[in-house]
């Protein structure tokens, strides 16, 4: 979607309930503070147009979810994707996610953390811009749930085998990295993200991979930051 077609139709839907600025949120980001309800929360990093947060939420009416995007253009495009399917268990924040991981979300609350091919930084000297970093991983690990989970694809092999590697250092209480279902897509939407659909229909190999929390975090240390 163009930039000015954006605009014209987001003004065509009142985006308030689905789209929200970092600056006007809750101290902590909870189901009843954003939802008012007490209902489990799951929390997309980096969800691009959408997709995932549209089919989720629709497929889960009885959780909450919210995507975290940090370029305004697709949390825009997102939130219209939700205000479309008229989703009242869903919100799109426009900012970034590392801060509010760090500091905005409790310990042990989220049922579910989704991280769906996080930009790759290729060069060298990028690499530690990746969002998935080792203070990230502590931090978004520690916002779980016993029990809750943390989804992470890329079609990046070299991105994914050295978070595997980090995970395991830096949250073993996460437990071993599982599989996750790769199922025929029936529908022209029918993919978890629009980065997957693209890899999928290009024959790029997709990595995917799920944890489950099996025990508490240790008490955060010193040196990671919130
Ligand atoms: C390669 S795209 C993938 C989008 C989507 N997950 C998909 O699979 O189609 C990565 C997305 O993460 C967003 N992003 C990068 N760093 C972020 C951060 N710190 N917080 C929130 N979003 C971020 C980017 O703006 C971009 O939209």
């Amino acid at each position: 979607m163009p930039r000015r077609s954006i605009r014209a139709t987001a003004a065509q839907f009142d985006l308030r309930p689905v789209l929200r600025e970092v600056g006007d949120l809750p101290a902590q980001l909870t189901s009843p503070l954003l939802f008012g309800n007490e209902r489990p929360l799951e929390i997309e990093v980096g969800s691009g147009k959408g997709l995932f947060m549209q089919s989720v939420s629709a497929a889960n009416p009885k959780t909450n979810f919210v995507g975290v995007e940090i370029a305004r253009k697709y949390a825009t495009m997102a939130a219209i994707r939700l205000a479309r399917s008229d989703a009242k268990n869903a919100l799109m924040i426009a900012g970034d996610a590392e801060p509010l991981f760090a500091s905005r979300i409790p310990v042990e609350l989220l049922a579910a953390v989704h991280v769906y091919f996080p930009d790759p930084w290729w060069k060298a000297k990028h690499k530690s811009r990746r969002v998935l970093n080792d203070q990230f991983i502590a931090n978004a690990v520690r916002t779980l749930q016993v029990g809750g989970r943390f989804h992470f694809w890329t079609d990046v092999l070299d991105y994914f085998s050295s978070t595997i590697e980090r995970m395991a250092m830096v949250a073993p209480e996460l437990g071993p990295p599982l599989p996750e279902v790769c199922t025929e897509a029936k529908h022209e939407l029918d993919y978890r993200t629009h980065f997957e659909r693209r890899s999928r229909q290009h024959a790029i190999p997709v990595y995917r991979v799920y944890y489950r929390k099996l025990q508490s975090s240790p008490e955060r240390p010193t040196d990671i930051g919130g």
